[in-house]
């Protein structure tokens, strides 16, 4: 969440048996469900739900994350799937990726305040290769009026104006409000996320 550090992540991985749910975020698995494998980036993976989901699916993934508890259990769950995924522990708004490029870069969830986002966001952009997709997920900012769940701070939240605008050489494929049923106290309610994919043209 917005404001957590390091330490605060891990605590939090260190509390629950799986933070998150094992099954990719189910806006990832549509936008890269189809796309031949190739390498993969995922920023910010926490315990790898995505990069995990792409490495099964054949894409040769590197996995991003500041909480070296959320790593390990990543790490872990690689290992009981025969999974080869490459963790990473660092701080995404630092991190400089490999100069080689990726074919697909997942950021999913991640929530800093403007600066860090759009410096992340610029270094999501930058590694991508020639022909490279770009998919973000994040809670929309009208998730605090109208929807639930994910940071209250409307600093942190996002809406699909602010990244697109942050991602200038890419070209923009979608970028919308998008919904998710989630279960709140035995009630269905809907979480809104921003959802954004982009892609580097062929050209490079
Ligand atoms: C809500 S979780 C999402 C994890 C994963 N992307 C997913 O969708 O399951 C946010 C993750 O961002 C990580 N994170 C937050 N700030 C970070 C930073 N500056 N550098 C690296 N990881 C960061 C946290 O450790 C946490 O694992």
């Amino acid at each position: 969440m917005a404001g957590v550090d390091a330490q605060g992540w891990d605590a939090r991985y260190a509390a629950a048996e799986m933070v998150w749910s094992a099954e990719p975020n189910r806006f990832v698995a549509e936008e890269f469900g189809g796309l031949p494998p190739g390498r993969a980036l995922d920023l910010a993976a926490g315990e790898g739900r995505n990069a995990l989901w792409l490495a099964g699916l054949g894409w040769d993934v590197t996995a991003v994350d500041f909480s070296a508890a959320g790593v390990e259990r990543g790490r872990r769950l690689a290992a009981e799937r025969s999974l080869d995924v490459e963790f990473v522990v660092a701080d995404v708004t630092a991190w400089t990726p490999p100069e080689d490029g990726f074919d697909a870069v997942v950021v999913a969830y991640l929530h800093l305040p403007p600066d860090e986002m759009a410096a992340v966001l610029g270094t999501a952009a930058a590694a991508l290769r020639p022909g490279g997709v770009l998919v973000f997920v994040g809670h929309d900012r009208t998730n605090i009026t109208d929807g639930v769940g994910g940071p209250q701070d409307p600093d942190v939240l996002h809406t699909p104006e602010k990244v697109t605008g942050a991602l200038p050489g890419l070209t923009i494929q979608r970028a919308e409000r998008v919904r998710r049923p989630v279960e709140v106290d035995g009630e269905t309610r809907d979480a809104i996320d921003t959802l954004v994919r982009a892609v580097r043209s062929p050209l490079g």
